[in-house]
């Protein structure tokens, strides 16, 4: 794995529980969300137009997110998109969180 594939998020990234955070990574931006201590990270970018899903809401007992704009959502696990108008699904990445670091890897 090269370290392309790897991204460390800032410690003033880290969004707490319940939160969620947005980063720079991969070329894109990344909506890092905290669920009971478990992390999750997709694309930031809803698959409709160009709205923020950091700036969603956080369902955080289906483990979802939905988008400010319209109201799709999507899930954090697999990126689906669980209702219109978006269609496509979210890029998502691996968050793994070791040593008091957390770090996003992108899925081959
Ligand atoms: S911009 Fe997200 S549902 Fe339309």
């Amino acid at each position: 794995m090269s370290t392309d594939d790897v991204f460390v998020v800032p410690d003033d990234a880290v969004p707490g529980p319940g939160r969620m955070t947005r980063v720079e990574a991969f070329g894109e931006r990344v909506m890092i969300a905290n669920i009971d201590d478990a992390y999750f990270a997709v694309s930031d970018t809803c698959t409709h137009e160009d709205a923020s899903l950091s700036h969603g809401a956080l369902k955080t007992a289906n483990r979802q997110v939905t988008c400010p704009l319209h109201g799709s959502r999507f899930c954090l696990v697999t990126g689906a998109a669980l209702d219109e108008p978006a269609e496509l699904p979210l890029t998502v990445y691996t968050a793994h969180f070791s040593d008091s670091r957390l770090t996003l890897h992108r899925r081959k």
